[in-house]
């Protein structure tokens, strides 16, 4: 199959825009994203890619353009629609429950991604949804918190615990918005070894400012800039471009300042 085929597509985003009054977020933005392909979006501050994701999961509207997931139109589909077809997200922040333990965290998100609904009450010591929970939690390495109760987290484990309750069901695209922010160096290693664990089944897309990573785990890369897509190749294409170094640069300078 080769890659025009839209039955190899994961995500295909068409001319989408948001603009936010008369604020210009997201600008004529198209992507097409293989199944299996690891993405990753770059762009310095407020460049529209966190709103690009909003987009994809359905948490706001386009303003404009067409959005298809595994070859269906999703434009217009709601965000409970999405995660049914399969697509799952993480926030720039971590939402999980911190009065609940790690693993009701987990089955809560099981729960959330299957069509029924129990409270968490209903859920006994072997349930096949306290089972599966524990399989996510040494999946991602966060079976040894299980019991703790996810304030008394640290940041790393928090986010972990995040990426594990993403993975909850049978996700085919994950959409990860920086999931190395505020990690420290060896989770940062444990965090590249976990996204280079996962099936090539599953399709990722990572928005990511550590370059490391970006381009360490990913096939291709995509970079915005106020708004609009302006460049895109491998990992070593994007290391090269001018404009991209530009971009960082100019970003370091204004983080020093
Ligand atoms: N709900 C909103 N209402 C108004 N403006 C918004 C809203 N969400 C985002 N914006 C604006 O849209 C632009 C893009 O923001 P976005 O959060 O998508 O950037 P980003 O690339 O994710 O940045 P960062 O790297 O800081 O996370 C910014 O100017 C931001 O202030
Ligand atoms: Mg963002």
């Amino acid at each position: 199959m080769s890659l025009a085929d839209p039955s190899t597509n994961a995500l295909l985003v068409r001319g989408v825009s948001r603009h936010f009054n008369g604020l210009v977020a997201v600008e004529d933005v198209s992507l097409t994203i293989a199944i299996g392909e690891r993405r990753a979006i770059l762009g310095a501050n407020g460049a529209g890619k966190t709103t690009l994701f909003d987009l994809i999961a359905g948490d706001i509207p386009v303003s404009q353009g067409r959005i298809e997931f595994h070859g269906e139109d999703i434009t217009n589909q709601s965000v409970a629609n999405r995660v049914a077809r399969g697509l799952r997200r993480t926030y720039q922040m971590a939402r999980i429950f911190p009065q609940l333990t790690v693993l009701e965290n987990l089955i809560i998100a099981i729960i959330g991604v299957s069509k029924q609904h129990f409270g968490l009450g209903l859920i006994g010591q072997n349930d096949v949804r306290r089972q599966q929970a524990m399989a996510l939690a040494e999946r991602i390495g966060v079976e040894a918190f299980a019991e703790l109760k996810a304030e008394t987290l640290s940041h790393g484990q928090r986010r972990q615990l995040e990426l594990a309750m993403a993975l909850a069901g049978d996700p085919k695209v994950l959409l990860f918005d920086e999931p190395a922010a505020g990690l420290s160096p060896l989770e940062r290693i444990k965090l590249t070894e976990v996204i280079k664990s996962l099936s090539r089944d599953i399709t990722l897309v990572m928005i990511e400012h550590d370059m490391e990573i970006a381009l360490g785990v990913c096939d291709q890369v995509s970079v915005l800039n106020w708004g609009r897509l302006i460049a895109e190749g491998s990992p070593e294409q994007i290391s090269q471009n001018q404009m991209v170094h530009d971009i960082y640069l100019g970003r370091k300078q204004r983080d020093d300042a």
